[in-house]
């Protein structure tokens, strides 16, 4: 698939066929990733896949923990965000809500217990930085999530980058054996769309350029 056709293509897909990914095409997905630049060469990531009973184990965990705790999706503001990204934010909601609707489900209930169970997907993958990086190392993180999903895509594979699984760090790290020394960063869901899910209809929109750049010429 050509690279252009991926980036317009791609999309957070949020419900998955149950059929498994074998381990080889996960794989060469991320012999791909690591093509990703980073900053001196230093290739930061880390990937946990999880596939199996260990995945459904890990969802088990998220559940219960989220349950518990309710931490919901949020992007975590340090201070008040300007109106723009909060329209930006309120706009998501309601353009994702009525596709949600369609499956009996409300907006929070669906993308949080959702999120914490990766939307079904068969394969959950969690990438891991070492704390012996700078938050900058966060860039590279940025970049290589970027090529796996882009990646994924011109597989014919659906993802979605969890953020929200961050809120329950310690619970990945007791499940998935993550030494103390790391951080969980984000997970990703991949796994083959299901395409009968109207919420796997939804494809969000972008603001318009000139909200973003500034030229000088
Ligand atoms: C860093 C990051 C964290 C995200 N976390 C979540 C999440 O926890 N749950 C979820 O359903 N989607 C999550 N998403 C997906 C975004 O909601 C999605 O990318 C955005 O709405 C734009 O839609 P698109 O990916 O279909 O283009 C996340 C995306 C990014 C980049």
């Amino acid at each position: 698939m050509e690279l252009l056709q991926a980036v317009k293509e791609r999309k957070s897909t949020r419900a998955f066929l149950s059929n498994p990914v074998p381990g080889p095409v996960v794989e060469e997905i991320l012999q791909y990733v690591i093509h990703a630049p980073s900053a001196i060469n230093l290739q930061p990531w880390e990937f946990t896949v999880v596939m199996g009973e260990e995945r459904e184990r890990l969802s088990r965990r998220l559940i219960k923990a989220y349950r518990e705790k309710n931490i919901s999706c949020s992007p975590g503001n340090v201070k008040p965000l300007a109106d723009t990204f909060n329209r930006r934010g309120i706009e998501c909601v309601k353009l994702m809500t009525p596709y949600i609707s369609k499956l009996g489900a409300t907006f929070d209930a669906f993308i949080n217990e959702g999120s914490c169970n990766f939307y079904g997907a068969p394969v959950a993958i969690i990438l891991t930085l070492d704390n012996a990086f700078s938050k900058a190392r966060l860039v590279d993180m940025g970049i290589a999530l970027g090529y796996l999903i882009l990646v994924a895509h011109s597989y014919g594979l659906g993802s979605c980058p969890i953020g929200l699984i961050n809120a329950y760090e310690d619970d990945i790290k007791d499940v998935l054996n993550i030494p103390e020394h790391k951080s969980v960063v984000i997970g990703v869901a991949l796994g083959y769309p299901d395409p009968s899910s109207p919420v796997n209809t939804y494809k969000s929109p972008r603001d318009s350029l000139d909200n973003f750049v500034r030229w000088f010429d």
